[in-house]
C-alpha cells in the first residue's frame, strides 16, 4: 500500500466523516464514508446537488461490492473481466447502505475504481466510499486536482492528487438485469460490454433514465456538464463562427486557427479526445467568450460518452 502522508490524513478525515477529493481514472470524486449517512449528506451539500440525485460506492474488490450490493451472474461475469475498470454497475442493495446513497432507491451503483490512489484511501479507511463527480452540481467535471480546489477546495479536508485522469469521461452505468441497460454511456464501450456478455446491451434514453432514477422532473437535470458560456452544437457543414470559441474533433477542416480553438484529437483517437473533453471545455469556458460551438464525434465507441456530455453541455440532454 502506499505511505504517503497525504493518503493516511485523507483516511483519518473519511474515518470521521469528512470530505475527500479523490483521483480515479475516469473524473476526480468527492469521498465520504458510504455507511455514515451524516457524511454522505455533506456530499449533497457541499456540491448543492439534489437529494434524489443517488451516489456511486467505490468499493476495493469485487468481494467488497458484494458485501454493498447483490450481485446476479452478469454483474458476476462483468466484474471479473471490468473491475478495477470504468464501469458502475446498478444493483440490489444490502440494508447496511444508508438510504442518503440511494436516494431511497432499492438499488445501489458499485464499481471498483482503477487508481492506486483510490484503492489505497478505501483500503486505508476500511470503507466504501460514496462519490459524485467533485463538480458543483451541474457543472463540469473535474479530471485534476487544480479542478477540484477551484470549485470544493474549501469543502473538503484533503485532496490527494493523482494527476490528469487517464479516461477523461465518468464511468458507463450499466443496469445488468432483467436485460443489459446503459443508464449512461461512459468510459466503457457499449461495444465491449455486448461482447463480454455476449447477448444485447440497450441504451437508454432520457425519459427512460428519468424513470429508473424516479426523478420528481424529468426535464430538471437536462443542463449538465456545462459551462457558463452559452454553448451550442455545431450543425453539419456549418462553417465555424467567427467570435466563438471552437471545441473541435480533429481540426482538420478549421478554416484557422484563432485564439479560443481547442482540439480534442488531431489523429481523431477517441480515447484521446475523452481525456481532453472536459479540460478543453474549461478553458474555453475561462477565456470570456459570447458562445461556444462544439462539434460532435464519430458516435461509436467512446464517442457515445462524449457526445452525451457534450449534448447535456448544450442543454439538449
Ligand atoms: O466515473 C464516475 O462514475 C465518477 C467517479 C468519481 O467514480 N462518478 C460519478 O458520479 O460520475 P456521479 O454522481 O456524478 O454520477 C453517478 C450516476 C448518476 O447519473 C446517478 O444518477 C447514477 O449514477 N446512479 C447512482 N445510483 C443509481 C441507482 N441506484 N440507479 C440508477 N442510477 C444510479
Ligand atoms: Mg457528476
Amino acid at each position: 500500500m502506499l505511505k504517503l502522508p497525504e493518503l493516511t490524513r485523507a483516511a483519518a478525515a473519511i474515518r470521521v466523516g469528512a470530505l475527500v477529493g479523490m483521483p480515479t481514472e475516469t473524473v476526480y470524486g468527492l469521498a465520504a464514508d458510504a455507511l455514515d449517512a451524516a457524511a454522505v449528506l455533506r456530499i449533497f451539500t457541499a456540491k448543492g446537488r439534489p437529494r434524489f440525485d443517488p451516489l456511486i460506492v467505490h468499493c476495493a474488490d469485487a468481494e467488497h461490492a458484494w458485501t454493498v450490493a447483490e450481485p446476479s451472474p452478469r454483474a458476476r461475469r462483468l466484474a471479473a473481466t471490468c473491475w478495477p475498470g470504468p464501469l458502475t454497475l446498478v444493483l440490489p442493495r444490502r440494508p447496511i447502505v444508508p438510504d442518503a446513497v440511494t436516494s431511497g432507491l432499492d438499488s445501489v451503483a458499485v464499481r471498483v475504481p482503477d487508481h492506486p490512489l483510490a484503492l489505497a484511501l478505501i483500503r486505508a479507511c476500511g470503507r466504501p466510499l460514496a462519490a459524485p463527480s467533485a463538480n458543483l452540481f451541474g457543472r463540469i467535471s473535474p479530471t485534476c486536482a487544480a479542478h477540484v480546489r477551484e470549485q470544493l477546495g474549501d469543502a473538503v479536508a484533503e485532496i490527494l492528487d493523482g494527476g490528469p485522469c487517464r479516461v477523461g469521461v465518468e464511468s458507463t452505468v450499466l443496469r445488468p438485469d432483467p436485460t443489459p441497460l446503459i443508464l449512461r454511456p461512459g468510459g466503457l464501450t457499449r461495444e465491449r460490454i455486448a461482447e463480454i456478455l455476449d447477448e444485447r446491451v440497450d441504451l437508454a434514453d432520457r425519459s427512460v433514465r428519468a424513470e429508473h432514477l424516479a426523478l420528481p422532473a424529468p426535464g430538471l437535470l437536462a443542463s449538465h456538464y456545462a459551462p457558463r458560456t452559452p454553448l451550442r452544437l455545431r450543425r453539419s457543414l456549418e462553417p465555424w463562427p467567427d467570435g466563438a470559441g471552437w471545441l473541435a474533433f480533429t481540426g482538420r477542416d478549421l478554416p484557422r486557427i484563432g485564439t479560443a480553438v481547442e482540439i480534442l484529437s488531431a489523429d481523431g483517437d477517441l480515447a484521446e479526445a475523452a481525456a481532453s473533453v472536459f479540460a478543453a471545455l474549461r478553458r474555453l469556458d475561462a477565456a470570456n467568450l459570447p458562445l461556444i460551438v462544439a462539434e460532435l464525434v464519430p458516435e461509436s465507441g467512446l464517442g457515445a460518452a462524449i457526445n452525451d456530455r457534450l449534448r447535456r453541455a448544450a442543454g439538449l440532454g
